[in-house]
């Protein structure tokens, strides 16, 4: 399989940690690919129409995207067990989705502060990202550090990558400051080899 890979990626990460996770590295080529919404560049918009990353070509149909889909994809392939059944499953989707929209969040700001050209970059349109992030590390905060805790699974691994990203590209913003049991949690959880593997890169 062949794995569409930018280093810097929060939802590339994510793949790449399912794949550490499951001992299924030697399953997929990595393929760097580079743009943004300005430029496609190497992004590979002939497999993936919305120009994104991480994108994986496999053997038994279209090319997959979207990095929910490419996970629960491996997931079923490896049998890597990291979404569990019902019910338990819908709150580690909701997790999930949680960290994804941190990340997206957190790529919007990047994108907006240097990428989008600096006469008309807003800086309310940037804070307003952030809120959406302070409001999801509240509700991880005050909501989720039981599940966190639990079995590993795509929840927490989508949390520790969007945590990973606010660290790698808004460490300024000092989320640890206000959210002192996340930032415990994120302690022991990016010490795992397969996070430790995986960490951004520019
Ligand atoms: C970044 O450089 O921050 C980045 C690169 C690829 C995807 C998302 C973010």
């Amino acid at each position: 399989m062949k794995l569409y890979h930018a280093p810097a990626s929060p939802f590339v990460r994510k793949v790449m940690v399912l794949l550490h996770e499951a001992g299924a590295v030697d399953r997929v080529t990595l393929s760097p690919a580079s743009g943004s919404p300005l430029d496609p560049g190497t992004l590979p918009v002939d497999r993936n129409p919305l120009g994104k990353i991480p994108a994986l070509e496999r053997p038994d149909g279209p090319t997959l995207y979207d990095s929910r889909v490419i996970t629960r994809y491996l997931d079923d392939l490896l049998d890597a067990r990291l979404y569990p059944a019902a019910p338990h499953l819908w709150d580690t989707l909701t997790i999930e989705a949680t960290g994804d929209g941190i990340a997206e969040a957190a790529v919007l700001m990047r994108y907006e502060a240097h990428v989008r050209p600096e006469a008309t970059r807003s800086p309310a349109w940037i804070e307003a990202q952030w809120s959406k992030i302070a409001r999801s590390l509240a509700a991880l905060e005050d909501r989720w550090l039981s599940h966190l805790a639990g079995p590993l699974d795509m929840g927490q691994i989508a949390v520790g990558c969007a945590l990973g990203y606010l660290d790698f590209r808004h460490a300024d913003r000092d989320w640890r400051a206000t959210h002192p049991a996340l930032a415990a949690w994120h302690a022991a959880f990016a010490d795992r080899p397969a996070m430790r593997a995986t960490a951004p890169d520019a």
